[in-house]
């Protein structure tokens, strides 16, 4: 895994020169927290059949990778099923049940469909195995052990592991509703991020003084260096104008990618938008998106000191290490992104 050293410094520097910094913020109505996170504090049940707590409380993948979230017993009842379910954030909403098993066989539910498996590594073994990580699979699941009379549980983080970027709309800034954040995060290879990625993003050095939509319809943006100009109060934090109309307000989006197959490279020239596409489709590539930029600048230290088109018509580039003179320059490359790495 890539440690990622870099200091909020650098994130502003790269997000500055990729736009120009912004505006006002009215403060009458933003709240702001500190750098607390909730953590369930509780001891963990003692169960009689579970492993508790599991092996691992958190389980970390890039998308495309295989991961298992460990369920293991440590005794066996003599009847039993175990159901595993992804939690909705809030343990709101509809149960999402991933599948259901007896020890002989298993029914696959859901949006992991066949991605989903049991690990079955012995006879012990409840563990789940998710396959090709997607971005959408962060989150809590929960293992269920259910025999009609003790029913244990124990709780399962996935984190897929990624990065998160602002997207603003090409006809400028605030102008995308909720579910026009959505298809720009999906545009750009991403999806909307949720609050705890834009969190851990403000802890490695996000700070962006425009506010965007998050997955759960809200509205945030991250201050680590706190200024009039970025709303009220004088700590740094997640500052939040709370849940906004999904179909009637308009903000700029956060959107969240992880590793992808391509790899993202360079071709230099003075190119126009139409010269540069097809400087790629020359190399059987394309222009890259906005997410496979930021995937490789976060995963592979991407540094390219020259502008570059992407295939959304704004023109980029990936600064790991900050420099005197980089990127003042608009003279266009291009961004190719080949479709399976080299
Ligand atoms: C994940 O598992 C599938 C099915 O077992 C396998 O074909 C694939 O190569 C694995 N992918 C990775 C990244 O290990």
């Amino acid at each position: 895994m890539d440690l990622i050293n870099f200091t909020g410094k650098d994130i502003v520097r790269t997000f500055k020169m990729n736009w120009a910094l912004l505006l006002l913020l009215a403060s009458c109505c933003i709240t702001w927290s500190t750098a607390e996170h909730s953590t369930s504090s509780a001891e963990p049940r003692k169960l009689k059949y579970l492993i508790n707590p599991p092996v691992f409380a958190e389980v970390i993948g890039r998308r495309g990778d295989n991961v298992t979230l460990p369920c293991i017993l440590q005794s066996k009842p003599n009847f039993y099923k175990v159901k595993w379910t992804k939690l909705q954030p809030g343990h709101v909403g509809p149960e999402n049940i991933i599948m259901i098993s007896n020890s002989h066989a298993f029914k696959p539910y859901g949006h992991l469909g066949l991605r989903a498996s049991l690990r079955n590594a012995h006879s012990l073994d409840a563990s789940l195995t998710v396959t090709n990580l997607e971005l959408g699979d962060s989150g809590a699941y929960r293992c269920e052990l259910i025999n009609g009379i003790e029913d244990e549980s124990v709780q399962i983080t996935l984190r897929v592991e990624g990065v998160v970027f602002p997207y603003q709309s090409k006809n400028g800034r605030y102008k995308l509703t909720f579910h026009e954040a959505r298809a720009v995060c999906a545009e750009q290879d991403g999806i909307l991020a949720t609050y705890d990625q834009l969190y851990r993003a403000w802890t490695e050095g996000l700070d962006w003084c425009n506010a965007g939509w998050l997955a759960d319809g809200t509205v945030q943006y991250p201050i680590l260096y706190p200024r009039p100009v970025c709303g009220g109060g004088p700590l740094p934090g997640i500052r939040s104008y709370g849940p906004k109309n999904k179909q009637r307000d308009q903000f700029d989006a956060f959107c969240f990618t992880s590793q992808m197959s391509g790899v993202v490279y360079y071709i230099s020239g003075a190119f126009s938008f139409q010269q540069a596409t097809h400087a790629c489709q020359r190399q059987s590539a394309e222009l890259a998106l906005v997410g496979q930029l930021y995937a490789a600048w976060y995963f592979h230290n991407y540094d390219q000191c020259d502008g570059g088109w992407l295939r959304d018509g704004s023109v980029r580039f990936p600064i790991r290490n900050p420099r005197e003179r980089c990127g003042s320059t608009y003279e266009a490359g291009c961004m190719g992104t080949t479709r399976e790495w080299k």
